[in-house]
């Protein structure tokens, strides 16, 4: 029986886990046995005890049991953590190629198949692996409870005998999965809620949450293929935070998660623009990881400027361990599932979604656009 390997996640502030025991089970009517390292699912509330009962084999770590050629984790694995893996091992974990150039070539020095988790494609047969949108989900809800935590002012219109409060203003800039969910919890929340984005389905998604959407003069669709954002330019980008400046000034909350596949994230809020907000007010940017959409994100800390809290919101599926690993999980399980053929374990590279994530094998990096970024060969 084929065994994965799940271990404990060592990156500082990752909580999350790849596996679950309800993952456990499921990957065993699979023909998928788990071995899981002692302890790791600590900070996610799986202890030890449930992922045994489970099914799970507990194993000291931090290296793969011997009999194991499949490894499932969350964070993308340091160099180190990659030499600890047999060569010819299948890795399924995000890796977030653009930022870990060593940890990719040691990948394909040591002949590891792997499958990066954000690679895989945004087709419907692969929804139930897409472990990007199972974690933006839960960033764009937390983000908005992070922001009303950290807001001196309630979310709601809130009728009181000594008078009337306002409903905050929340802006949100970025509708993909992410800001979609945001929008639709700051709505919950009882906000007003304005949205920013460039793809011209955008616009009807967030009018659908009861949102409100900024126009820029001149805007032109900027979808490009598979429904994902391209690069604006400069030009656009000066228009845009000249109309942003207007709502930021009005704005109590703002959630940033504008991103474009591959490429910085773009600057959207200037130091000059939080300069204007009202004092007390804060913002949350969940593409801090990819530079921030504010200029005045930390990954490292809560920047308060001015009166507003700058936070980074990279961190945020994290933040909520237990769920964040559940959904992730059953990403992972449902991967495995393509994975796994009359008890044995078969990487199928004609199979679309294999395909696709496939970021190194046979000691290359198989996957265009990282090996054209990184100077390998593809
Ligand atoms: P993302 O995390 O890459 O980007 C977030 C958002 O930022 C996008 O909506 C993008 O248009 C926006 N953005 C980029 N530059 C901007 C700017 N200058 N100003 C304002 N907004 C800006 O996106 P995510 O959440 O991964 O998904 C984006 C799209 O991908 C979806 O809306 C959908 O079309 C497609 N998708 C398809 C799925 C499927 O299974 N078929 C699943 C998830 C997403």
């Amino acid at each position: 029986m084929p065994v994965l390997f799940v271990p404990r996640e060592r990156l500082p502030g990752e909580r999350r886990l790849a596996t679950t025991p309800d993952a456990v089970r499921r990957m065993a009517r699979l023909g998928l046995e788990v071995a899981v390292e002692r302890g790791a699912g600590e900070h996610a509330h799986l202890s030890d005890d449930a992922l045994a009962e489970a099914g799970a084999r507990l194993v000291d770590g931090p290296a793969p049991p011997d009999d194991c050629r499949l490894v499932a984790r969350v964070a993308p694995p340091t160099v180190e953590e990659v030499e600890l893996l047999a060569e010819g091992t299948t890795l399924l974990s995000f890796v977030a190629p653009h930022r870990n150039r060593e940890t990719v070539e040691a990948l394909a020095r040591r002949r590891i198949t792997t499958l990066a988790m954000e690679l895989v494609p945004r087709i419907s047969r692969a929804q139930s692996m897409d472990a990007l949108s199972s974690q933006a989900s839960i960033a764009g809800y937390r983000s908005v409870v992070v922001a009303a935590y950290h807001l001196d002012k309630h979310f709601p219109l809130f009728m009181t005998a000594a008078g009337t409060i306002r409903p905050a203003n929340v802006v949100v800039l970025g509708a993909g999965v992410a800001g979609l969910q945001a929008v639709a919890t700051a709505k919950r929340l009882g906000a007003v809620v304005h949205v920013s984005d460039i793809r011209e389905a955008a616009r009807q998604e967030v009018a659908s949450l009861g949102g409100k959407f900024i126009e820029v003069p001149d805007a032109e669709d900027a979808t490009a293929e598979g429904g994902y954002a391209k690069e604006v330019g400069e030009d656009f980008l000066t228009r845009q935070r000249q109309v942003l400046t207007e709502h930021l000034a009005e704005a109590n909350a703002v959630i940033t998660t504008a991103q474009v596949p591959g490429r910085p994230a773009p600057r959207l809020v200037t130091a000059e623009m939080v300069d204007a907000m009202r004092p007390g007010g804060v913002v949350v940017d969940l593409a801090a990881a990819d530079g921030g959409n504010c200029e005045l994100t930390d990954v490292d800390r809560v920047v308060e400027h001015g009166g507003v809290r700058v936070l980074p919101g990279h961190d945020l599926p994290s933040q909520m361990p237990g769920e964040a690993s559940a959904l992730y999980a059953r990403n992972i399980a449902a991967f495995c599932e393509l994975l796994v053929d009359d008890g044995a374990l078969v990487v199928d590279r004609d199979d679309e979604v294999v395909a696709g994530a496939m970021l190194t094998a046979d000691g290359e990096i198989v996957h265009e656009p990282t090996a054209t970024m990184l100077g390998g060969d593809a």
